[in-house]
């Protein structure tokens, strides 16, 4: 058993200085190799459908395919500052300023121009680190396909990574064309995407990526699905939202089934690798490369923002779905409730009765009338 120094790399889950201390250093370089140590399984046992819940999600998602190019309206103005000024009223703020009081601070002198620079800044980082972790689903689901041993799981896992490429694809095009600039990938997202393709059990895999990434995925869409007012990307997160509920689905639906082969202490590494992952993309939502760009001591901006309600309440909401997953694969109570008191360390225990995405998918589906060429 490992302690959290141990999973972590440090003993404070809140120490700012060694969460500051991982930081991206190629960020120039154009391509990122991770060592694969997989083995490639075939299967000679074709039966489909021998696993229902699996082939009734791929029939599904058969049905649902999307084209990123045709059925979203990139026709629609992104106007950014506009976009920052309504955003910032719905969160209470009065659409220019801070939403704290910076007195005494590194922002005070800022007027109205950095503020929204901050704004714009931050919807460019947001978007580019949703389109590195499209991408690290794209390579993750593609390893799926050759890792599980299942037919029905490797024909979903193949509808999967089209999906993934077509996330990929309208995050990109949308950065590209409406927005004002990339950023490199966030060093904490790395380093889960690494750990996530590094590992050799194909199992790791799902629990990485279809549990844990794409479960913070599918809240993080929602939330700013729900919030924004800029039609483009409502409609555009509206669509991946869609296929991310089949993914999460995919995810509980195949791991219930494995762990219950698995012995106490395989389940207790699940858990350890479910706690590092989840402290991995807390750390990077505190987006440190934006306040780095803006210019101010990024330590101080970020004890000032990480404690106030709004990015409290933002940064837990990020795993609403995440814990009730965890729940359903029976790794909160598991080797005594370890995950349990971790996930009360991190402030998201409260999630754990929330709905699960086992079978969520349906209520996410898009209508025909959403799209000309998909179905629900
Ligand atoms: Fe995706
Ligand atoms: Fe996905």
């Amino acid at each position: 058993m490992s302690s959290t120094e141990e999973i972590i790399g440090r003993a404070d889950l809140n120490d700012l200085e060694a969460i500051l201390a991982i930081t991206n250093h190629d960020v120039d370089a154009v391509v990122h190799q991770v060592k694969n140590n997989a083995d490639a399984i075939f299967t000679w046992d074709y039966e489909k459908g021998a696993r229902p819940a699996l082939n009734k999600l791929y029939e599904k998602a058969k049905k649902s395919q999307w084209n990123g190019e045709t059925d979203l309206d990139w026709s629609i103005e992104v106007d950014q500052e506009q976009v920052v000024v309504a955003n910032s009223l719905a969160n209470g703020g009065d659409g220019t300023g801070p939403l704290l009081d910076v007195t005494g601070t590194c922002f005070e002198n800022w007027s109205e121009k950095e503020w929204i620079q901050l704004g714009i800044e931050s919807q460019n980082w947001t978007l580019s680190q949703f389109m590195h972790g499209e991408q690290g689903a794209l390579i993750c689901t593609a390893k799926i396909v050759e890792t599980v041993p299942w037919i029905d799981a490797k024909y979903y896992a193949a509808t999967q990574v089209m999906d993934e490429a077509r996330h990929v694809e309208v995050f990109a095009k949308y950065l590209d064309e409406k927005l004002s600039g990339h950023y490199p990938v966030n060093a904490h997202l790395r380093m889960l995407l690494d750990d996530i393709i590094l590992d050799p059990r194909w199992d790791m895999t799902y629990l990485g990526m279809q549990i844990m990434v794409e479960g913070l995925a599918l809240a993080a869409f929602g939330f700013m699905h729900q919030f924004t007012t800029e039609p483009l990307i409502k409609q555009l997160l509206r669509y991946v939202m869609s296929d991310e509920a089949r993914h999460v689905a995919f995810g509980v639906l195949s791991l219930q089934e494995y762990y219950d082969e698995l012995s106490a202490a395989e389940i207790r590494e699940r858990q350890e690798f479910a706690f590092e992952a989840a402290v991995r993309m807390r750390d990077r939502f505190l987006q440190q490369e934006v306040w780095d760009r803006m210019g101010v001591p990024v330590k101080e901006a970020l004890s000032l923002v990480s404690t106030t309600p709004e990015q409290m309440v933002f940064q837990s909401m990020l795993f609403s779905k995440i814990v009730p997953n965890c729940k359903k694969l029976g790794l909160l109570d598991a080797a005594d409730g370890w995950l349990r008191t971790k996930f009360t360390e991190l402030g998201v225990i409260g999630f754990e009765d929330w709905v699960d995405t086992g079978a969520e998918y349906d209520a996410f589906a898009l209508s025909a009338e959403e799209t000309g060429s998909a179905t629900a």
